[in-house]
C-alpha cells in the first residue's frame, strides 16, 4: 500500500537584532552571569524592537525557509503558526503571516497552534497529520515569539530566561519515501496549571496590575517535570519505531535551561557534539526554540541525508511531545 510522508525540505530563522545579556539585566534585577549561566546556560537574548511583532519574526523565518526549499510561496497548501505571543487576540498570527507573505490570494488555509514551548512540537504533528491524509502537499509551519512581552521584568526567577525569535520548516509531501517525519507524540496534563500560567488573560479578566497578564513559575517544580517528561518522551518515541538509542543521530531539544538538555541527553546516551544548544545565545525562545535550534545545525551542513533527528520539547499546559525526522 502506498504511504505519504511529511519531509522537511526547508529550514528557516529569525532573531531581532537586539541582545541582552545578563551583565545588562544585573542591572535590573539582583542577579549576576555567574549565577544565570550556572543554573540555565544563557549568557544572552534577544529582545524585539518596539513595532516589531511576533508576525514579522514568523514572516522572516518562513521566508528563509520557503527560499531554503527553493519553491514558489504559492504552492503552499497550508500555514501553521505556534505561538504564545500572538500580535492580537485575533485574528490568528497565521492569518497576519499569509497576508505579509504577500499569499492571502491563494485562499489557503492559516491557523495559529497553542502549546506555549510545545507548540512547534504540536504544530509539525498536526502538520504531518494533513500530509498523511493527502489533505496537503506543501504546509509552512513556523513556531515565533515575542515571549519577553509577557514578562515580570522586577521578577528575577523569570525574566532572565525568556528571548524573541522564529524557526520555521517547509513539508513537502512524499510519496513512499524513506526521508521525513517518523512519527510525533504530543500529550497534556492540565492538572498542575498553578505552575506555570500568566496571571491575566481574556476571559479571566486582566492581571493584578492591569495588562493581559505576565508569565509566573515554580521554576524548580516545572524544571522536575520538564526532565521527566522529555526523558518519557524520548522512550517512547524510540519503542514506537523499534530502534535504539544508538540509532539516533541528532537530538534537537526546547531550550529551556542547558541542566534540562543535559538530562536529556543523557537518556538517549548522546554526546553533547551532537546536541543542537542555542540556549546559551537565545535563551527560552519558547515553541520558536526547536526550529531554532533546528535551523542552525541544517544550516551548518552537520545534519546529513539519512540521519535521525529527535526533537522534543515540554512547555506549560504542562505540553510535551516529540518527533522523529530522518533527514
Ligand atoms: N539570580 C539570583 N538568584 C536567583 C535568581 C536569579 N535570577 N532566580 C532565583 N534566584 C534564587 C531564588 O530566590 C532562590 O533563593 P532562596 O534559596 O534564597 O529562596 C534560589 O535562587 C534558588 O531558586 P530556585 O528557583 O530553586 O532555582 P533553580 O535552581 O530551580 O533555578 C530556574 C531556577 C533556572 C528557573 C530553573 O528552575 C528552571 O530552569 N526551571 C525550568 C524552566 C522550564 O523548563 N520551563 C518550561 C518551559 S517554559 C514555558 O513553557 C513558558
Amino acid at each position: 500500500m502506498s504511504r505519504l510522508r511529511a519531509r522537511i525540505i526547508g529550514t528557516g530563522s529569525h532573531l531581532p537584532e537586539r541582545r541582552l545579556t545578563n551583565h545588562d539585566l544585573a542591572r535590573l534585577v539582583d542577579t549576576s552571569d555567574e549565577w544565570i549561566f550556572s543554573r540555565t546556560g544563557i549568557r544572552e537574548r534577544r529582545i524585539a524592537a518596539e513595532g516589531e511583532f511576533t508576525s514579522d519574526l514568523a514572516v522572516q523565518a518562513g521566508r528563509n525557509a520557503i527560499q531554503a526549499a527553493g519553491i514558489d510561496p504559492a504552492t503552499i497548501d497550508l500555514i501553521l503558526v505556534a505561538t504564545t505571543t500572538p500580535d492580537l487576540i485575533f485574528p490568528s498570527t497565521a492569518s497576519i503571516v499569509q497576508h505579509k507573505l504577500g499569499l492571502s490570494h491563494t485562499r489557503m488555509p492559516a491557523f495559529d497552534v497553542q502549546a506555549v514551548c510545545a507548540g512547534f512540537m504540536h504544530a509539525l504533528s498536526v502538520a504531518d497529520q494533513y500530509i498523511r491524509a493527502g489533505t496537503c502537499w506543501r504546509i509552512l509551519v513556523i513556531g515565533a515569539e515575542t515571549a519577553t512581552r509577557i514578562l515580570d521584568w522586577s521578577d528575577r526567577g523569570t525574566c532572565i530566561l525568556f528571548g524573541d525569535g522564529a524557526g520555521a520548516v517547509l513539508l513537502e509531501a512524499e510519496l513512499d519515501g524513506e526521508r521525513g517525519i517518523l512519527s510525533t507524540h504530543l500529550h497534556a496534563d492540565g492538572s498542575q496549571i498553578d505552575l506555570l500560567l500568566t496571571d491575566g488573560g481574556i476571559s479571566r479578566g486582566l492581571a493584578p496590575g492591569g495588562g493581559m497578564g505576565v508569565l509566573r513559575m515554580q521554576g524548580n517544580e516545572v524544571f522536575k517535570q520538564a526532565v521527566k517528561a522529555m526523558e518519557s518522551c524520548v522512550d517512547e518515541t524510540l519503542a514506537a519505531n523499534l530502534i535504539s538509542k544508538e540509532q539516533v543521530d541528532w537530538l534537537v531539544p526546547h531550550q529551556a535551561n542547558i541542566r534540562i538538555i543535559q538530562s536529556t541527553a543523557k537518556r538517549l546516551g548522546m554526546p553533547m557534539e551532537r546536541v543542537a544548544v542555542t540556549v546559551d545565545r537565545h535563551g527560552n525562545t519558547s515553541a520558536a526554540s526547536v526550529p531554532l535550534a533546528l535551523d542552525e545545525v541544517v544550516r551548518a551542513g552537520w545534519i546529513q541525508p539519512g540521519h535521525r533527528v529527535m526533537m522534543v520539547a515540554f512547555g506549560g499546559g504542562f505540553t510535551w511531545g516529540s518527533a522523529l525526522v530522518r533527514w
